[in-house]
């Protein structure tokens, strides 16, 4: 199986993974619809194709990282929906088609937001989704802080604070690594915590490689928002500029913004040559991360 066919493989199997565990709406259809919504209309799957290829790095199978694999991605499905709303990037399009709030209302798009969000940890928590109480509480502070103030919210919050003003390099990585690079840091390693049977310096290595193919994705994605075909991205290309936000190509440059996240690429895929040639799918799925053009 080559690298796209293992993406896409992994890719299925989070859809299908995510479609058990969102199947029956206790209340209200409609919270339950634009929870469905947010999470399957077309993402591309990273973190969970990350957990899973991870889970496997460390000699433990699929079937192991299905549980973070769909914890991980609902906590992003929530960070975008609440990402696209008028309070914050004010965006109509995602993935091709209407934003959540746009979809059904504002006040059902943070709701849907807030109930993926508890849903990821019930998802960890539940005995019969991991049955090592041990290895399920570590999931669960391993997703707790890359998802909030220590994580994504933190970096989501500079993010706002950032708009229309010239930050410095450190504070751009700062901001990255926590908007998109912790959750891509926790995919990794919840994906290699789940088998039971990473060791501390698989860990390690891991964790460096996760560092920086979070910050490189992040990279990648300013570098779309300005080079990008919106109908190709999915969403409306050159909303970082409108708002003013700080971006690597807006400090950098864009051949500045290319060269950083070449060399996090390098640095990234190093750091795993502890795992040899088990290294293979992860350096694939970080080329994946670095060429892809949505
Ligand atoms: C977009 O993430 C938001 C960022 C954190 C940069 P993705 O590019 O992974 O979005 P989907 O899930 O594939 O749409
Ligand atoms: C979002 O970053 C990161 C999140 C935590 C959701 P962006 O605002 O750049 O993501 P896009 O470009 O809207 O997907
Ligand atoms: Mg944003
Ligand atoms: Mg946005
Ligand atoms: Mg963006």
């Amino acid at each position: 199986m080559n690298t796209l066919e293992y993406i896409k493989s992994l890719q299925t199997r989070a859809s299908a993974a995510l479609q058990t565990r969102l199947e029956n709406s206790p209340y209200s259809a409609r919270l339950g619809d634009a929870m469905h919504y947010a999470v399957h209309n077309g993402g591309k799957r990273i973190r969970p194709v990350l957990a899973y290829a991870s889970a496997e790095a460390v000699g433990g199978t699929l079937a192991d990282a299905d549980s973070c694999a769909c914890a991980v991605e609902m906590i992003h499905a929530y960070s975008l929906v609440h990402d696209d709303l008028p309070a914050m990037d004010d965006d109509k399009l995602r993935r091709g088609q209407a934003t959540c709030h746009i979809k059904f209302d504002e006040a059902t798009a943070i709701l849907a937001g807030d109930a993926l969000q508890t849903l990821a940890f019930e998802i960890l928590a539940h005995p019969e989704e991991n049955r090592d109480p041990a290895l399920s509480l570590e999931m669960i502070e391993t997703l707790a802080q890359a998802s909030g103030w220590h994580g994504m919210v933190g970096g989501q919050s500079l993010d706002i604070e950032g708009a229309g003003k010239h930050i410095k390099e450190d504070d751009l990585i700062l901001m990255h690594r926590l908007k998109t690079g912790a959750l891509i840091n926790a995919s990794v390693k919840l994906g290699a915590i789940s088998t039971g049977l990473a060791s501390k310096d698989m860990l390690d290595s891991l964790e460096k490689f996760a560092e920086c193919i979070g910050l490189a994705f992040q990279i990648k994605d300013d570098i779309l928002d300005v080079e990008g075909v919106t109908e190709v991205l999915g969403k409306q290309q050159g909303k970082d500029q409108t708002l003013n936000k700080p971006t690597y190509p807006s400090i950098l440059g864009m051949e500045g913004a290319r060269t950083r996240m070449q060399a996090l690429f390098d640095e990234g895929t190093q750091a795993l040559s502890i795992f040899g040639k088990d290294a293979e799918k992860l350096q694939g799925i970080a080329s994946f991360i670095i060429e892809r053009k949505h």
